[in-house]
């Protein structure tokens, strides 16, 4: 089968190469997945589980990518919960071979099914954007109706699903980024977007939570907005400054079922639109990682289309 690999940790996004890889083996609880849309983070190159395994051993050549929309085709050793030829969407683990492949094997429990009215590159582009969204405001942040909302980054990946979420649960929302991203903030549910290139952050007032995506001084002036009880939550890097009265967490995104196919449903209903803002080819992938103009939203790669996946 044809994979996106791995192999030189110093050759960057030039080191992502078409291969030809041996069909995956299913270990107990996995499942095969045909993968018909994959995702992936730029950043993913930077991360440990890309080049080691759980016990830190080297584990290139690695397949890229850890998100995937597919079909299952096979069920490992006393897998339970999904069916061959059921479609699913989810994350895959952070340091086993991922989504850019045709074929990937993957815990069942990271997965949930797809229903027929979610186009695979839109549940391709949910796990890791909504699953961290969620985390970061309703697990670690416990956010509440009524409460003030500062989510940067709003425009990309994580944020933009961020806004939706925290606008539904009845908080009020404060979006920044860029100065071309404020429409679409706005549009995304924000009641007020500040532009961190003109504005100080400070603009924000206030805040019961601050979601950071940035890191570095966003983060650190940020804090300090943090109202008492509150919390600040960074998904960028460890923080190394507190809220004077409130928490910081600083997290790892975990595969959830349940929150995963919360997020289906409230794709289904139209009440969550993660923005796809590319859909390219496998072969592609080197490019995607590192495009020539800037992309609003998640870049795909379609690996296989659904017809494609019905062939024997
Ligand atoms: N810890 C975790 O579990 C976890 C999970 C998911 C993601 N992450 C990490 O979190 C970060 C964000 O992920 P993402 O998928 O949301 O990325 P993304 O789609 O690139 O979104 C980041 C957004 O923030 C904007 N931005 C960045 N720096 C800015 C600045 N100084 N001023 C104004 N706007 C700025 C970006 O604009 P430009 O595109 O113009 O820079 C973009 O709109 C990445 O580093 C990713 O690796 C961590």
């Amino acid at each position: 089968m044809q994979a996106i690999t791995v192999r030189d940790r110093d050759a960057g996004v030039g080191g992502l190469t078409l291969t030809e890889l041996p069909y995956p083996h299913a270990a107990e609880n996995d499942v095969i997945v045909r993968v018909h849309a994959a995702g992936f983070t730029p950043g993913e190159l930077d991360w440990p589980g890309t080049w080691t395994d759980r016990a830190g051993r080297d584990r290139t050549p690695s397949v890229a990518g850890h998100e995937l929309a597919g079909v299952v085709v096979e069920l490992g050793y006393g897998t339970t919960g999904l069916t061959v030829g059921q479609r699913v969407f989810g994350l895959t683990d952070w340091s086993r071979d991922g989504s850019l492949a045709q074929y990937t094997a993957v815990e069942a429990r990271n997965l949930a099914p797809l229903a027929t009215d979610i186009d695979d590159a839109v549940a391709a582009a949910l796990p890791i954007s909504g699953l961290t969204a969620w985390q970061a405001l309703f697990v670690h942040a416990g956010l509440a109706t009524g409460q003030t909302v500062l989510v940067h980054g709003a425009a990309g990946g994580v944020g933009s699903i961020a806004v939706q979420l925290a606008n539904a649960v009845g908080a009020r929302v404060i979006g920044t980024g860029r100065s071309c991203d404020r429409d679409v903030v706005l549009g995304l549910g924000a009641h007020a977007f500040v532009d961190l290139g003109a504005d100080p952050v400070e603009d924000a007032g206030e805040v019961d939570v601050v979601l950071d995506v940035i890191g570095g001084e966003v983060l650190e002036r940020s804090t300090a907005l943090v109202r008492a009880g509150g919390t600040l939550v960074t998904i960028a890097m460890p923080p190394t400054v507190r809220p004077k009265d409130g928490r910081a967490v600083f997290f790892v995104v975990e595969p959830d079922r349940s929150q995963l196919a919360h997020l289906a449903q409230r794709v289904r209903e139209g009440r969550l639109k993660p923005i796809v803002g590319a859909v390219r080819p496998l072969a592609e992938t080197a490019d995607a990682f590192a495009p020539r103009r800037r992309i609003p939203g998640k870049t795909i790669i379609q690996v296989a289309t659904e017809q494609e996946g019905k062939r024997p």
